[in-house]
């Protein structure tokens, strides 16, 4: 990937981000890719330890971090956490929702309970988190909010439906979020859904192995880097990627 140019660096520097899921995984690698940008990160998730390990990572290459514990499916977390933000760097301007989980069964054989767990992290989460963020960026009159979907968004296999189920949520969420803020006498909000297939983290441990061809989470932090760092008037709606060997 090219490099980043020096006024590409310079819009993305001195922003600061709101990264659900940074105690982990995909969150946690574009929290540090974004960190090493210059953007100001706040770290979003329930594992605090997790969090305060990579605060003390991100500091000690020179970043600003800032750790909120949140568990995305408790309002008083989510709202406590954006007035955290406010507190501390008086704006937001880039939000991943990385926080989610996968279970993958038949549907004969699901656990109810735990579909309606998955939906509820990733995406009644995703929607309250996004929906508790929006007030800071219409103030400012800017922002982007990058959606960690995933290929189980845009295509189902079997054992997939109640995470594909999730997913195809998050697609459809952020497709109406755009257009809410496309138009003239609208705020200036941009939204990018990231689709990976499988990516190598805790979430894709235990896989068959004819599915463990897999991207690895600075991958998928790239895609984030790239989408939040394009041009005001590039709004970089949809990133598909899978690993080069994948067949599904
Ligand atoms: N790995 C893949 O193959 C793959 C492929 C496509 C898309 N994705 C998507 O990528 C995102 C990140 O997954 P990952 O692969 O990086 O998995 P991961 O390493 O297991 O990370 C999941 C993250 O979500 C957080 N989380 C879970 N429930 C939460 C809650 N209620 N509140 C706040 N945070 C919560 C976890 O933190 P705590 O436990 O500390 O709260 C952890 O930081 C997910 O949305 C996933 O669906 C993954």
């Amino acid at each position: 990937m090219a490099a980043l140019t020096d006024s590409d660096a310079e819009e993305t520097a001195q922003k600061v981000a709101l990264i659900t899921g940074a105690s982990s995984g995909i969150g946690k690698s574009a929290a540090k890719t974004l960190a090493r940008e210059g953007v100001r990160v706040a770290l979003a998730a329930r594992r605090k330890d997790k969090l305060r390990q990579l605060e003390d990572h991100i500091e000690s290459e020179g970043g600003t971090a800032l750790v909120v514990e949140t568990d995305v499916t408790d309002e008083d977390d989510v709202q406590e956490t954006i007035e955290e933000i406010q507190d501390s760097f008086g704006r937001l301007d880039i939000l991943v929702n990385s926080a989610g989980m996968m279970a993958l069964n038949r549907v004969e054989e699901a656990d109810m309970a735990e579909f309606q767990r998955m939906i509820d992290v990733n995406l009644n989460g995703l929607m309250q988190v996004t929906q508790a963020v929006l007030p800071l960026m219409q103030r400012q009159g800017s922002g982007h909010v990058v959606n960690i979907s995933s290929l189980a968004g845009r295509k189902s296999f079997p054992g997939a439906s109640g995470y594909s189920a999730s997913k195809y949520g998050v697609n459809g969420f952020s497709e109406a979020l755009r257009e809410e803020f496309t138009g003239e006498d609208t705020e200036f909000i941009r939204v990018t859904d990231i689709e990976p297939g499988f990516v190598e983290t805790d979430l894709s441990e235990g896989l068959p192995p004819e599915w463990m061809e897999t991207l690895d989470p600075a991958d998928v932090a790239r895609s984030v880097r790239y989408a939040v760092s394009q041009p005001p008037h590039v709004d970089v709606n949809e990133i598909l990627l899978r690993p080069t060997q994948m067949e599904l």
